[in-house]
């Protein structure tokens, strides 16, 4: 059994995973979107059920393929269709991971027919779209909550901040600012937080070690 535990550490433990980005419609053809992959979120998503978690994955849109098909995807397009369908898993899961890049911005309205081309200038109103992780951390009971950051200034007190804002236990910040990093490509360099504020910087390398580094820190959490 211990043989079991050590191959199959997550065995039993519940997964909601948010991944890509939203897209927030403007009328019937058009959205306001962002260059998230989605790599991130579907590669945490295949290593935890790899390690033995039972996983549900929310999607927005993007071309990425899990590689364990035991995951349960959820195709969404929109923050609040995301919103929605993190709300309906989240009181059952152990642990949430939001690596969706959301639209904190929406139209305020969406046209019923394509918008013409009229006048020279043109502007969209905006509104606020949900927080999703802030609402998960409203309501934390006993899961295991992790968020991710995307800063280009003071990125350790902005994380710092996200941290005690939404109620995470960890959060995982993307810094852009090194080359080969962030959106798109196909490495990660990150530095973990956790609500103690303990810091620690890790090397660049692919999304999939990423991926591993984050599963192990939840692997230490059951284990303390
Ligand atoms: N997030 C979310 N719902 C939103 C916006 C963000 O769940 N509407 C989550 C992201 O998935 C990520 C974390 O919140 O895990 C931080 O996202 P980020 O864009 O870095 O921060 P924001 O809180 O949106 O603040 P800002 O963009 O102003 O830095
Ligand atoms: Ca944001």
């Amino acid at each position: 059994e211990a043989d079991l535990e050590s191959k199959l550490p997550l065995k039993g433990k519940k997964f909601l995973i948010t991944a890509g980005p939203t897209h927030e419609a403007i009328d019937p053809v058009r959205f306001i979107g962002n260059h998230s992959s989605g790599k991130m979120g579907f590669d945490i998503a295949s290593e935890a059920a790899n390690l033995g978690a039972s996983v549900v994955l929310v999607a927005g849109p993007t071309n990425c393929k899990v590689t364990n098909t035991s995951v349960k995807v959820i195709s969404v397009t929109s923050a609040q269709e995301m919103y929605d369908a993190c709300h309906e898993y989240y009181s059952d899961v152990d642990v949430a991971i939001a690596a969706a890049a959301v639209a904190d911005y929406k139209p305020k309205t969406v046209a019923a027919q394509k918008i013409k081309k009229a006048s020279e200038d043109f502007t969209i109103e905006l509104e606020k779209t949900k927080d999703i992780l802030l609402s998960l951390g409203k309501i934390k009971k006993n899961q295991f909550l992790i968020g991710f950051a995307l800063e280009t200034e003071n990125e350790i007190e902005n994380a710092k901040l996200k941290i005690q804002k939404k109620n995470l236990d960890l959060i995982v910040l993307n810094s852009l600012q090194d080359e080969g990093a962030g959106f798109g490509g196909k490495t990660n360099k990150v530095t973990f937080i956790d609500k103690f504020f303990a810091i620690e910087p890790m090397e660049l390398k692919s999304k999939e070690a990423v991926a591993t580094d984050i599963l192990n820190k939840v692997i230490k959490h059951f284990h303390e």
